[in-house]
């Protein structure tokens, strides 16, 4: 065995020193890019979020009304303004029932009452799909699920809608 120690010549002292040094320099200068980078994924989109519709519960009567509003939504790096639209009214039991106008054949928009043929329905212009007052397809129409519904809630006498949900098969 030999006794002599293992000397670190200036060159490689220098080497070492410098690429300990540069490497902390070039991973400080990197975090806060990567970070601006993915911190939009990182964040929820807005998409969930409830919206006020700018609709009094007071003026919701048991005629199927159209309303329109706007939101603000952020997905990832992208924002956007979205249109939205539902038909509200009050069913037989009193409560607020908000259903997206998109038909689920292919996906116009249909209106209630919208044909002179088939009053009290939400009919669809493109390929005349139908729908009972409930939301529920008319059997032998093309449509072959009921209206989606929107999640809602009222706040200080204010309808506020949240996302359009399926609800299954009639
Ligand atoms: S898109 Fe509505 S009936 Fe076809």
């Amino acid at each position: 065995m030999s006794d002599e120690k293992q000397q670190v010549s200036r060159r490689q002292f220098l080497n070492y020193t410098l690429t300990g040094v540069g490497g902390f320099m070039a991973a400080g200068l990197l975090i806060s890019p990567i970070r601006m980078a993915i911190d939009p994924v990182l964040k929820e989109s807005s998409a969930g979020d409830m919206a006020n519709v700018g609709l009094s519960v007071d003026d919701i009567t048991a005629e199927p009304q159209r309303i329109d509003w706007t939101i603000d939504q952020v997905d990832g790096w992208y924002e956007s303004e979205v249109n939205r639209a539902a038909w509200v009214y009050r069913n037989e039991n009193d409560e607020i029932v908000a259903f997206s106008p998109v038909c689920k054949h292919l996906g116009c928009v249909v209106s209630w009452e919208g044909s002179d043929q088939h009053p009290n329905e939400y009919f669809c212009p493109c390929h005349d799909g139908r729908y009972y007052k409930d939301g529920t397809n008319v059997p032998g129409t093309p449509p072959l699920a009921p209206l989606d519904e929107y999640e809602q809630e009222v706040r200080d006498g204010m309808l506020f809608l949240g996302e359009p949900k399926p609800r299954g098969e009639a």
